[in-house]
C-alpha cells in the first residue's frame, strides 16, 4: 500500500470514537452523564463513524455507584438518537464489567440482556490473554448474531517489543487463536501507551499476511506516542482506529480524530470524515467539559507521562499504586514500589498489566514493600495463584506459588482449567437475596455483579432512599457559582490589601 498516493486505489481509514467511554473514563474518572451525550447525539450519529463506543466496565461501575445512573438505560436512551452507527462496549471477557470472574449464568445473562438493551461489538479481552475466558460470552454474542471482536492486550517486558515473551511470534499466535474462535475482527489493545511506531508498523504487516479479519487498533496518548503509532499503522494497513474528539482526546486518552482527518486528506486512507462537523462537535464538548474539570488530573504540566516510557505502568494503576501509598503515609516509597512491580509480575508469570490484573499486582506490591515480600498476602493474588483468572502467560515462580497458596480455603493445589468451570452458579442465589427489589433482569444483573453498590443502586432508582447530593452531581450553574465566588473572594482580597 502505498500512502501518500494521491490517486489510485481507495482503503478509506474506518474511525471508532471512543469520547462517550474510554474518553471521558481516561480523562475525567468516567464521570460523564448521559444527559450531556445526548444533545449532539444524532450529529454523532451523522459523523460516519465505524461504530462509537458507549460502555464498559468502568461505566457500568461508576454509573450506578458514583452517577445514580442505570448503566442498561444508556444504551437505551442513546439507541433513540443513534440509529445507524453501530455502539460498541469493552467487555472483560468472564470478568464481564467487574473485577473477578463471574459464573457462566451470569455471563450469559449479562451478554443476552446488553444485546437486547442495544449492544452491537463486543470487544471482549482478557487480561491474561486466556482466550478459554472468552467461550462462554462470545457463545452468546453469536447466538444474539452481534459482533464479536476478539482482543490481545498488549504487553511488553523490554524497553520495546521481543524478548523471550511477547514478541511478534506471540502476537502473530494470539491472532490466529482469535480468528480461529470466529471473531469478526481482531483488535489490540495497548492500553498503556506503550507501543512503539516502528513495532506496530511490524505487527500490522505481519499480522495483514496472516489472519483475513480486519485489524483494529486501540492505544492511549500517555506516553506521547500514540499518533506516531497510529500514522506507522495507517501506513501498514491497519483497518480501524480508535479516537476521541479533542476535547476528550491526548493525556491519557485517545489520540484526537481532527489531526488524523486533515492528515489523511486526499490521500488513499482518507476517512472521508467531515472537519467542520468534528469542529462543532468539539465545541460542545468545550461547553459541557467544565462540569466535570474536578476529575481532571492537572497537578503536571506535561499532557504526557514521559515516565511511563520507563517504568511501563498504566496510568490507571499509577494513580491507584499513588492513593494507597499516600494512605499509608509513604508516597516516598512509589519508586520502590515501581522496582517491585516489576519482581511480582514476573513472579506471578507475567501478566499483562489492565484490570484486573494491574489492580491485584499493583496491591500486592504495595504490600511487599510496606510489609516485606508476600508477608501480606491478598485473596486476589491467592486467586491468580490458583488459577482463577486463567493461565498466565509463562509459568509462576513455584516457590512464590506455594507460599501465597500455604492454607488456601480453596486449596493449595492450583486448577488448570478454564477458571469458569470451577465456579457454581451465583444467579439463583443473587434472584433470591435482592428479591422484589430487583424488578427486572437488568436489574438482577447490576446487583449480581455488584452486590453491595448494586443493591443500593436499586434503592435510589425505585425511590426507597433519596440519592446524596454528590450522587446527584454539579451542574454548569453550580460551577458557574464556584467561578463567581472565587472571583468575588479575589476582589476582596484585593480590596483589603
Ligand atoms: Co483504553
Amino acid at each position: 500500500m502505498n500512502i501518500f498516493l494521491e490517486e489510485g486505489e481507495k482503503n478509506p481509514l474506518k474511525i471508532q470514537d471512543n469520547t462517550f467511554r474510554d474518553g471521558h473514563q481516561s480523562l475525567l474518572a468516567t464521570r460523564m452523564r448521559t444527559e450531556d451525550m445526548i444533545p449532539i447525539a444524532e450529529k454523532m450519529d451523522d459523523v460516519g463513524f465505524w461504530a462509537m463506543e458507549v460502555w464498559g466496565g468502568a461505566t457500568f461501575d461508576t454509573m450506578h455507584r458514583f452517577l445514580g445512573e442505570d448503566p442498561f438505560d444508556r444504551i437505551k436512551t442513546l439507541k433513540k438518537y443513534i440509529k445507524k452507527t453501530p455502539f460498541t462496549m469493552l467487555l472483560r471477557g468472564q470478568n464481564l464489567v467487574g473485577y473477578r470472574n463471574y459464573a457462566d449464568d451470569v455471563a450469559r445473562l449479562f451478554v443476552d440482556k446488553s444485546c437486547e438493551a442495544g449492544m452491537d461489538i463486543f470487544r471482549v479481552f482478557d487480561a491474561l490473554n486466556d482466550f478459554r475466558n472468552f467461550e462462554t460470552v462470545v457463545e452468546r454474542i453469536k447466538a444474539n448474531g452481534k459482533h464479536f471482536q476478539g482482543t490481545i492486550c498488549y504487553t511488553l517486558t523490554e524497553r520495546r517489543m521481543g524478548g523471550e515473551i511477547f514478541n511478534l511470534d506471540y502476537y502473530v499466535k494470539k491472532a490466529h487463536e482469535i480468528q480461529d474462535m470466529g471473531a469478526d475482527t481482531l483488535c489490540l489493545k495497548d492500553m498503556a501507551g506503550i507501543m512503539s511506531p516502528f513495532d506496530i508498523s511490524k505487527i500490522i504487516t505481519a499480522l495483514k499476511k496472516e489472519i483475513s479479519i480486519p485489524i483494529h487498533l486501540h492505544t492511549h496518548y500517555t506516553s506521547g506516542m500514540a499518533s506516531m503509532v497510529y500514522l506507522e499503522a495507517i501506513k501498514a494497513g491497519v483497518d480501524i482506529v480508535d479516537t476521541c474528539l479533542a476535547p476528550f482526546a491526548l493525556r491519557t486518552s485517545q489520540p484526537a480524530i481532527e489531526p488524523i482527518v486533515a492528515t489523511l486528506y486526499g490521500t488513499d486512507r482518507d476517512p472521508g470524515i467531515d472537519l467542520s462537523t468534528l469542529l462543532e462537535l468539539g465545541d460542545y464538548m468545550e461547553t459541557i467539559a467544565p462540569r466535570y474539570r474536578d476529575f481532571l488530573d492537572t497537578h503536571s504540566m506535561s499532557v504526557i507521562d514521559t515516565g511511563v516510557l520507563a517504568h511501563q505502568v498504566p496510568g490507571g494503576m499509577i494513580s491507584n499504586l499513588v492513593s494507597q501509598l499516600k494512605e499509608a503515609k509513604a508516597l516516598d516509597r512509589l519508586p520502590e514500589v515501581y522496582k517491585d512491580v516489576a519482581v511480582t509480575r514476573k513472579e506471578m508469570g507475567m501478566p499483562p498489566l489492565v484490570t484486573p490484573t494491574s489492580q491485584i499486582v499493583g496491591v500486592q506490591s504495595v504490600l511487599n514493600v510496606l510489609f516485606g515480600r508476600y508477608k501480606m498476602v491478598t485473596n486476589e493474588i491467592k486467586d491468580l495463584a490458583f488459577g482463577l483468572y486463567g493461565k498466565t502467560p509463562v509459568p509462576m515462580d513455584p516457590d512464590v506459588r506455594k507460599k501465597v497458596l500455604k492454607g488456601f480455603k480453596r486449596g493449595e493445589t492450583p486448577i488448570t482449567c478454564r477458571a469458569a468451570d470451577f465456579l457454581e452458579p451465583e444467579l439463583e442465589g443473587a434472584r433470591e437475596k435482592i428479591g422484589d427489589l430487583a424488578k427486572d433482569d437488568f436489574d438482577l444483573l447490576i446487583y449480581a455483579i455488584y452486590p453491595t453498590t448494586g443493591k443500593q443502586f436499586l434503592k435510589w432508582k425505585y425511590g426507597l432512599e433519596e440519592k446524596p447530593r454528590e450522587v446527584i452531581g454539579k451542574t454548569l450553574e453550580d460551577i458557574k457559582k464556584e467561578d463567581d465566588d472565587l472571583a468575588l473572594a479575589m476582589k476582596n482580597i484585593s480590596k483589603a490589601k
